[in-house]
């Protein structure tokens, strides 16, 4: 009886052992930031379940917590839950599978645009001037938003729309987006079907210390 019993629990634990999926939060800060951000995987497939309010509250905000030039915050999020539109916003998309099939996508989008005092004239009227660094914010706050998704057990994937016309010219006419804003990516989050892995994509051959 000892010896089934022994040899049950082994099984058991090799089973647990082999197993890929993500880890359970770690108790030390450190380990479960790292854990969230080797976890982070592009999800494309979902389950029928739906996210609740208060949980995609709080992945826009993990994903507006992003840092940005200047500090201007260029963002601005268009969640979408009503499938029978997407055709009309997405136009002939090959990602078009990935949006019905989600429980929301979220149109990221970014103000090319500022209206502050010009930089080298801080006592100066506003005025209207590009935002030299929109597109560095763009990508700091999406990928924000997918470690959130990652660390509430959702999935999600990163597809462009900028800055490919035929995908943000649907979006933009659908949506009433303003002149001065570009749909930036098109973020479809659901529950993971299942399947996808995180790459393990370390490379030490790409750090260099001191110099090149
Ligand atoms: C700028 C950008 C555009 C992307 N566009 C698409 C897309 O249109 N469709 C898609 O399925 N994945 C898209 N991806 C996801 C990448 O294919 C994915 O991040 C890459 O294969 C690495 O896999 P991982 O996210 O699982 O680490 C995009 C990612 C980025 C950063």
């Amino acid at each position: 009886m000892k010896k089934t019993i022994f040899l049950l629990a082994t099984v058991a634990m090799l089973v647990a052992c082999s197993q890929t999926e993500p880890q359970p939060a770690a108790s030390d800060p450190a380990e479960a930031v790292m854990a969230n951000i080797l976890n982070r995987k592009s999800v494309r497939s979902y389950t029928s379940d739906t996210i609740p309010a208060a949980v995609m509250e709080n992945l826009l905000r993990a994903a507006m917590a992003a840092p940005s030039g200047r500090d201007i915050r260029p963002w601005s999020f268009v969640v979408l839950t009503d499938t029978t539109r997407y055709d009309e916003i997405f136009g002939d998309n090959f990602n078009m599978r990935m949006y019905k099939q989600s429980a929301a996508v979220v149109v990221i989008c970014a103000d090319t645009t500022v209206v502050r005092p010009p930089r080298d004239n801080p006592d100066a009227p506003a005025v209207q001037q590009p935002n030299g660094t929109w597109r560095d914010d763009m990508g700091a706050v999406t990928e924000n938003l997918l470690l959130a998704v990652e660390a509430y057990g959702l999935g999600a994937c990163w597809t462009a729309c900028y800055p490919y016309v035929d995908r943000m010219a649907p979006v933009k006419k659908a949506l009433g987006l303003p002149a001065t804003v570009v749909p930036y990516c098109v973020v479809p989050i659901g529950y993971p079907a299942g399947g996808e892995q995180p790459k393990d994509k370390w490379d030490s051959s790409r750090i260099h210390y001191n110099q090149w």
